[in-house]
């Protein structure tokens, strides 16, 4: 067996059991481009600093691109016995190059060195989910604008309640997304931190320079803070928080398609291409893609969980504990951005029933809100006004008819304030008509937000 790089005080090699539990470089091993940037960036730290010579770090650097490529044309092994990825690369370079290699950990641990790849790679994680979250964003305006002025029924207690533009509802998931960005966004940034130099939790006595370490990894400044650096896993717990918000937006994104998606809906169809089909009913044609958003919110949220539940009653600074901490992290951000996407491809393949939808829509009185506006604008106190359009839908529900249905003896046989006008109000058209305050469903603040969001998503012209 070869002996451990922390071996020198063990006497006993760890039993082939304990070996199997504790090793991470199963999974850690998708840490090994940021290790490699971190690696040279402290190798040229060390060397600035008189802490090893230009070649010793010239041997360095070229080693560990030799290594990046083995890794990348599959050809690096792997080994269990050396534990996780950074005794894997750094075993790998005493192997290759020798002695300078073991001049590599000088003033760090793989306490601060996991954290440094671990910041870093959550970093371009975080730039990769934004792309997916824009690309959504711009299949659903795309969607908005393809269908700018169609109306459908909008919702509350999954009760008929007021006609909506399908644009406006739309975007309202495009405001959602937005915000994801912005805690996104906002989680980079206080991630953007370098612990590297923290070493096991408490610095070094040797003249490093974590200034120049972190400006080199693209980080705003060194961790204040060594036993903080090594100890944080914050960072993790606030980009996981941001992805199950997003899981739980795309299920709620999931749902609605997958209702209007049903025969009792009817409100779109999904192309052939985003649906499959079952084993046993032949006629079948389900969502798929979409449950799956909806179920696989639940993993993203059970990550959060794990990490949240990981770091509880940890006490400072590093424990091995927190090797668990990774798993949970690559799950959320491989399942997270699969769901982007799958509902990016959905929205960009379905259509709309406009016939179906133009059927439903007279039902429900969705025009009962605008009536009682339509009394408010004649002077009716609202709480009055609300009572009138009510005992209207009463009788329509009696006659069975529509509010428009109403000749204008029945309607004055509930309110003499009513007028001939009133017709000019009621039905969907007329209601969407009415609407006018600042970010209502109406067709003039629908088309100032969809002119909004073609200026931001920079999707060209209206
Ligand atoms: N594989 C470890 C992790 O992911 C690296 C740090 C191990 N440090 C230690 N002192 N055992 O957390």
């Amino acid at each position: 067996k070869e002996a451990k790089l922390w071996g020198g005080r063990f006497e006993e090699s760890v039993t082939d059991i304990v070996e199997k539990f504790t090793e991470s470089i199963s999974f850690d091993k998708e840490l090994y481009k940021h290790d490699i940037m971190g690696s040279k960036a402290h190798a040229s730290m060390l060397a600035a600093q008189g802490l090893m010579s230009a070649s010793d770090r010239d041997s360095i650097v070229k080693g560990l691109d030799e290594i990046q490529k083995k890794i990348e044309a599959g050809e690096f092994v792997w080994r269990t016995d050396r534990e996780d990825v950074h005794m894997n690369i750094e075993a790998a370079l005493i192997d290759m190059i020798g002695e300078p290699a073991k001049k590599l950990h000088t003033a760090r641990s793989r306490n601060d060195q996991v954290l440094t790849d671990f910041r870093l790679w959550c970093r371009d994680a975080i730039d990769r989910i934004l792309a997916s979250v824009k690309h959504l964003q711009v299949a659903l305006l795309t969607l908005a604008l393809k269908n700018e002025g169609l109306i459908v029924p909008g919702y509350t207690h999954l009760q008929r309640a007021q006609p909506v533009l399908l644009s406006h509802l739309l975007l309202a998931f495009v405001e959602q997304l937005d915000r994801d960005a912005g805690r996104l966004l906002d989680c980079r940034t206080r991630m953007n931190f370098s612990p590297l130099g923290a070493c096991a939790l408490a610095g070094t006595g040797l003249p490093i320079d974590r200034f120049m370490t972190s400006d080199s990894l693209g980080f705003t400044a060194p961790m204040r803070n060594s036993i903080d650096a090594v100890s944080d896993r914050d960072f993790v717990l606030e980009f996981l928080s941001a992805n199950a918000i997003i899981g739980i937006h795309l299920s709620r994104l999931g749902e609605e398609w997958v209702l209007w998606a049903s025969e009792e809906f009817g409100f779109i169809t999904p192309s052939d291409s985003v649906s499959t089909g079952s084993s046993i009913m032949p006629q079948k044609k389900n969502p798929d893609p979409m449950e799956l958003v909806r179920g696989k919110s639940a993993r993203v949220v059970g990550d959060l969980v794990t990490l949240l539940t990981l770091c509880k009653g940890l006490p400072l600074a590093y424990n091995r504990d927190l090797q668990e901490d990774k798993e949970p992290v690559f799950d959320s951000v491989k399942t997270i951005v699969g769901m982007l996407e799958v509902s990016a491809e959905f929205a960009q393949n379905i259509t709309f029933n406009k016939q179906r939808i133009e059927k439903a829509l007279p039902a429900g009185y969705l025009d009962a809100t605008t009536l009682a506006d339509y009394l408010v604008k004649k002077g009716v106190p609202f709480r009055t006004s609300h009572d009138v359009a009510g005992r209207s839908v009463a009788l329509c529900v009696a006659k069975g008819c529509q509010l428009q249905g109403l000749s204008l003896d029945e309607f004055r046989s509930i309110s003499p304030v009513i007028d001939d006008d009133v017709y000019g109000y009621l039905g969907v058209e007329n209601a969407i008509k009415n609407f006018s305050s600042y970010g209502s469903t109406g067709s003039a603040p629908v088309s100032d937000q969809l002119e909004y969001w073609v200026a931001r998503l920079e999707i060209g012209t209206k």
